[in-house]
């Protein structure tokens, strides 16, 4: 596939011959992204802060866990570019990426690039373990996830350990992620922001739209919120002091 050079990637200034506006990150993508944002702001400070806003952090949590989980499967039935097929690449891909690193002629990719699409399937992973234990974490004073009853209490303080630690990984995670989008916008004059808002690229060649559907995404995020909120507070029902 052909690639434009030197890209300067602005909506009022597309790359040379970069004509057509792409459609890249399907709705369903973009808000999940952006959501997600927003509860891991919310799932951080409230941590922090702890007291009566563990309230917000447990909820907020929760909410973390249903997405990461939705996009895992959006990531098996999704968009083109939203698939897991799509942006996991082998070494030999990764390492082509990481060589051109600092080239502003390097090749673009209309989806994640392959380093990139490593660092996104970290990042589900993190957010994953860290939504898991705190499901079974305890604080020694209130609050205490709906799971940690099931738990002896060593292995809940074990997953808080977990839970505490892996929060590290979190945020030096997002801290990279943040960084190397900035760098792409800043270095490689590659403005990687704005698709994941409008969900469009520009690019030299007319590509049919291969978009998820909406409703799917709405179902598929139902079935999972309704059968983890299930699974935690039926199946496994707190204690009444919990
Ligand atoms: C808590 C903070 C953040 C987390 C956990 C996070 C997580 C993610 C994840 C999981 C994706 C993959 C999207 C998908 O394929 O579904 C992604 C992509 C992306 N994120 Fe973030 N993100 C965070 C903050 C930000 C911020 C603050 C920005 C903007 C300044 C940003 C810009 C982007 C962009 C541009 C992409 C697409 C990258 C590409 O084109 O390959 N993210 N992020
Ligand atoms: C990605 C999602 C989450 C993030 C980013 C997060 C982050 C944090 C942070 C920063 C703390 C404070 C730890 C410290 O003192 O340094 C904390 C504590 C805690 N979180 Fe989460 N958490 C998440 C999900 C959850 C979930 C889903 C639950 C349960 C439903 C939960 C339950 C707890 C509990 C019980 C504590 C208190 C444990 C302690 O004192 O260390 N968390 N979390």
């Amino acid at each position: 596939m052909a690639t434009p050079r030197n890209v300067l990637q602005t909506p009022e200034n597309p790359p040379p011959g970069a004509h057509h506006r792409v459609l890249v990150w399907d709705l369903p993508t973009r808000l999940f992204h952006w959501v997600l944002v927003g509860l891991v702001a919310l799932a951080v400070v409230t941590g922090k802060v702890g007291g009566i806003y563990m309230t917000y952090h447990l909820w907020g949590g929760f909410a973390i866990l249903v997405l990461v989980l939705f996009r895992v499967l959006w990531g098996l039935v999704g968009g083109r570019h939203a698939r897991f097929r799509d942006f996991v690449k082998g070494p030999r891909a990764v390492m082509a990426d990481a060589t051109n690193l600092f080239r502003r002629d390097a090749q673009r990719h209309l989806g994640h690039n392959p380093l990139g699409g490593w660092s996104i399937l970290a990042l589900l992973l993190v957010l994953l373990i860290q939504a898991g234990t705190g499901l079974f974490a305890n604080d020694d004073i209130l609050t205490e996830g709906p799971l940690a009853v099931q738990v002896s209490k060593t292995a809940s303080d074990a997953l808080t350990r977990v839970h505490r630690l892996n929060q590290q990984a979190l945020l030096a995670l997002v801290a990279i992620h943040v960084a190397a989008v900035f760098f792409y916008l800043a270095v490689k004059r590659d403005n990687l922001i704005m698709p994941m808002i409008t969900g469009r690229k520009h690019w030299p060649e007319r590509i049919a739209p291969a978009g998820g559907h909406p409703l799917l995404a709405l179902v598929l995020l139902l079935v999972v919120a309704v059968m983890l909120y299930l699974l935690v507070f039926y199946l496994f029902p707190p204690s009444p002091s919990g």
